[in-house]
C-alpha cells in the first residue's frame, strides 16, 4: 500500500485526456476519496483574478494557496475557461506548488485512501502511489471533445483556437522547471484517443486489479 497503509490512486495527463471523469468512476467503484488538484491551482488563480492581481505576483499567490481550503473548492466557479488557463501561470512557481502540494499529500494520507489526478502526482505528491495511471489522448481529439461540451451546454466555440489552447497548455504545463507533466516511470499508460469513458474505466479497472491481486499475493 501507499505511504501510510491506505490505497492511494494517482492519475496524470494533460487537460482534456479524461482523467477527471476516470478519476470520479475509480473512485466510486474503489470508494476512495477523490481529489481533482487542478482545483487547487486554479482557486489560486481564481483568488488573483478576483482582485484584478497579476498571475505573476508571486507573494500574493503565495498567500492564496495558504489559503485554499480542499473541502472549499467550488468547482462551479473554478471550472471557468479562463481560470483553467490562468492556472496553469501560478502553477509555474516553486513555492506555490510547495504549498498545495503539502496540502495534497495530506489528503492522500486520510483514510480509506485516494484517487487523486492533476500533472505531477506520480512524479511527485505521491511517487509511492500503489497504482499510476499516466491517461492521454490526441490534441485534436481533446479539442473534439471540449467543442462537444461547449456545445451541449448551448454554447459556440472555434475547433482550431480550442486545439491552440490545448496545446498552448500542454507545452506550459510539459515545459516548465518544476514538477513538468511527464508520465512516472512506473505509471500505466492509457491513451483515450479511441475510447468512450466506459473502456478507459474498464481498462483502468483492470490494471488495478492486477496490481492489488499481486499485491496480495506477495
Ligand atoms: O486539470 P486542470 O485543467 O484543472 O488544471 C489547471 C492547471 O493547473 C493545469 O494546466 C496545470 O498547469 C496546473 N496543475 C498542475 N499540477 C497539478 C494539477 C494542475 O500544475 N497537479
Amino acid at each position: 500500500m501507499g505511504e501510510v497503509g491506505y490505497l492511494t490512486i494517482a492519475i496524470d495527463g494533460p487537460a482534456g485526456a479524461g482523467k477527471g471523469t476516470l478519476a470520479r468512476r475509480l473512485a466510486d467503484h474503489y470508494r476512495l476519496n477523490l481529489l481533482d488538484t487542478g482545483l487547487t491551482y486554479r482557486a489560486v488563480a481564481h483568488a488573483l483574478l478576483r482582485v484584478g492581481l497579476p498571475l505573476d505576483n508571486v507573494s500574493a499567490a503565495e498567500t492564496a494557496a495558504r489559503q485554499v481550503d480542499l473541502a472549499k473548492l467550488d468547482r462551479t466557479v473554478l471550472s471557468a475557461h479562463a481560470v483553467g488557463e490562468a492556472a496553469s501561470k501560478v502553477a509555474v512557481f516553486p513555492s506555490v506548488r510547495r504549498i498545495l502540494v503539502e496540502k495534497q499529500r495530506d489528503f492522500a494520507k486520510s483514510p480509506p485512501g485516494a484517487v487523486l489526478d492533476g500533472r505531477d502526482i506520480g512524479t511527485v505528491v505521491c511517487p509511492d502511489a500503489d497504482i499510476k495511471l499516466y491517461v492521454t489522448a490526441s490534441a485534436e481529439v481533446r479539442a473534439q471533445r471540449r467543442l462537444a461540451e461547449i456545445e451541449s451546454i448551448g454554447g459556440t466555440a472555434n475547433l482550431s483556437e480550442i486545439l491552440a489552447d490545448i496545446v498552448r497548455r500542454d507545452e506550459r504545463d510539459m515545459g516548465r522547471a518544476d514538477s513538468p507533466l511527464k508520465p512516472a516511470a512506473d505509471a500505466h499508460l492509457l491513451d483515450t484517443s479511441e475510447m468512450a469513458i466506459e473502456a478507459a474505466f474498464l481498462a483502468a479497472k483492470s490494471i488495478i486489479d492486477d496490481v492489488m491481486a499481486k499485491r496480495d499475493k506477495a
